[in-house]
């Protein structure tokens, strides 16, 4: 019986303690992302390490302590925008001087200290490998010096902290699986602002894979650079691979077989993953994707360009024949495939052929979705230093006009092939344009809206597709799917 009180005691004051460090958390953290999903999902990995601290998230910037930025370098606009962000948090800190302002991120690793040179107002620079260094810099910090940790790392993952869902609409979510780029696009900032390509144990990817569907999570995006080339072989540094035994080798963990993994163990789980790099991707992973019914039929297949010419200055290690026949083996493995692209307009030399290159390829796959930009220089990037941003700018406005035109002309054509079926979707939340419609996505990731009956927020169900636009499916629900 005493036995039994002291177990009791101890749980409550445990129960204490842990409602005393909620109390402790007293400040106030308002932290936005700009850029890639990597960047929203590196943003929960800071909110669970600064939770630590003391700091609970705001959606208020007006009664932040601390506010963050994550920031993209990807193109000139990306890093724009923030600048201007950086300006209106400037106004907010006349009023809360108290506040301190922290750069987060791929601008942070590419500018470092210049950052603090260029916007008085930042006191904190972090790049993407320093996040754990975080509750060291912000006491720099408070004690009154500028504080900066940009070192790129071989080794970090963040496999050993569980991410705090940040706007999460509790049924869908990201897992980081490998980080950084090795393959050196020459128009891409991202292997210098990311660093080398690693991969994260499988045991934690599963590990944080099953917290999420204890929480409920329903679908689960695998993310990184280059999923592809996902590789653990009791260590994740893609370039040291050569150097394993060759019993790590034979033993290694490739990315279909990880997501062969992750679809068994949760078979009610459905999966997502991106990004895929052409040059990476194997017939393996699209056999897994046939294999398992919960391994959502739709991958992000960036091209940049039609023209072989332009994809070899770009340094895509693929030609456009090899790219054509990756999409014919996928479309003859899983019919219904979806597919989208990234797409580059402008880039150094392109000319008119090598653009009608672009479309005409782009009439070959006629992709569901697609992601198209007008080419920025980078600094730092080999194109950046050694090529001639030679397209002006109206031409490359005018090129990327018909890029998008084109794409929209072909998402209408694929969501026109969903018409009458019944398809499975998983609701994800309230259509914007009704409060009485749910929306959520099917199996191709083409969003879909429908009445709302008596679903609920979490569920799969089968909906009717009666009509369309070309981004979005309308329907009627006729019941809940088999995985409900
Ligand atoms: N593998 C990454 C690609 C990151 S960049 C991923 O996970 O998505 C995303 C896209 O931005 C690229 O595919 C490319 O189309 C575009 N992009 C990259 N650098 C660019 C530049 N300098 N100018 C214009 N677009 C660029
Ligand atoms: Fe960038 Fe090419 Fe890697 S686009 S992220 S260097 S695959």
């Amino acid at each position: 019986m005493q036995e039994v009180e002291k177990i009791i005691d101890e749980k409550i004051q445990g129960k204490a303690l842990v409602t005393a460090k909620r109390k402790e958390n007293t400040k106030k953290l308002f932290i936005e992302s700009y850029g890639c999903q990597m960047n929203m999902n590196d943003s929960e990995i800071v909110a669970a390490i600064l939770d630590k601290e003391g700091y609970n998230t705001t959606q208020i910037l007006e009664e932040a302590d601390l506010v963050l930025v994550n920031t993209c370098s990807i193109r000139e606009k990306a890093e724009t925008t923030v600048r201007r962000r950086l300006q209106k948090y400037n106004a907010v800190k006349q009023v809360n001087k108290k506040m301190k302002v922290g750069v987060l991120g791929c601008m942070a690793e590419r500018l470092k200290e210049k950052f603090l040179e260029e916007e008085k107002i930042v006191d904190l620079v972090v790049g993407p490998d320093a996040y754990k260094d975080l509750p060291n810099l912000l006491e720099e910090v408070y004690e009154g010096r500028d504080a900066v940790n940009v070192i790129l790392s071989k080794e970090e993952t963040y496999g050993d902290i569980s991410p705090v869902r940040l706007n999460s609409n509790g049924v869908s979510a990201f897992v980081s699986i490998t980080r950084g780029c090795d393959n050196m696009c020459t128009f891409c900032v991202v292997p210098f602002t990311r660093g080398r390509e690693r991969s994260r144990d499988p045991k934690s990817i599963l590990e944080e894979i099953q917290s999420m569907v204890d929480k409920d999570f329903k679908e689960i995006t695998l993310l990184g650079q280059n999923v592809d080339s996902f590789l653990w072989y009791g260590g994740g540094l893609k370039k040291d691979f050569k150097k394993a035994s060759e019993m790590a080798q034979a033993t290694a963990v490739d990315f279909a077989q990880l997501l062969d993994m992750c679809a068994t163990h949760f078979p009610k789980t459905r999966f997502r993953f991106s990004t895929s790099n052409p040059q990476d991707m194997s017939l393996d992973v699209i056999h897994v994707m046939a294999k398992h019914k919960n391994i959502c039929k739709y991958i992000h297949l960036p091209v940049q360009s039609g023209s072989n010419a332009m994809l070899k200055a770009m340094n895509r290690q693929h030609t456009r024949e090899e790219y054509m026949a990756l999409v014919d083996n996928i479309f003859k493995i899983i019919p219904e495939m979806a597919l989208s692209q990234d797409m580059i307009v402008g880039f150094c030399g392109e000319t008119e052929q090598d653009h009608k290159d672009t479309l005409d390829l782009m009439e070959y796959v006629k992709y569901d979705f697609g992601f198209m930009f007008a080419y920025s220089e980078r600094p730092g990037t080999l194109a950046g230093k050694k090529m001639i941003d030679d397209v002006t700018a109206d031409v490359k406005k005018r090129r990327l006009t018909e890029v998008i035109d084109l794409q929209q002309k072909h998402a209408l054509y694929r969501t026109q092939k969903h018409l009458g079926k019944i398809e499975e979707v998983l609701i994800e939340g309230t259509s914007k344009k009704n409060p009485n419609e749910w929306k959520g996505r099917n199996t191709q990731n083409t969003v879909i809206v429908f009445p709302k009956e008596h679903y609920k927020l979490g569920d799969f169900v089968n909906v009717k597709v009666e009509d369309c636009t070309s981004a979005t499916l309308k329907g009627r629900a006729v019941g809940y799917s088999e995985n409900n």
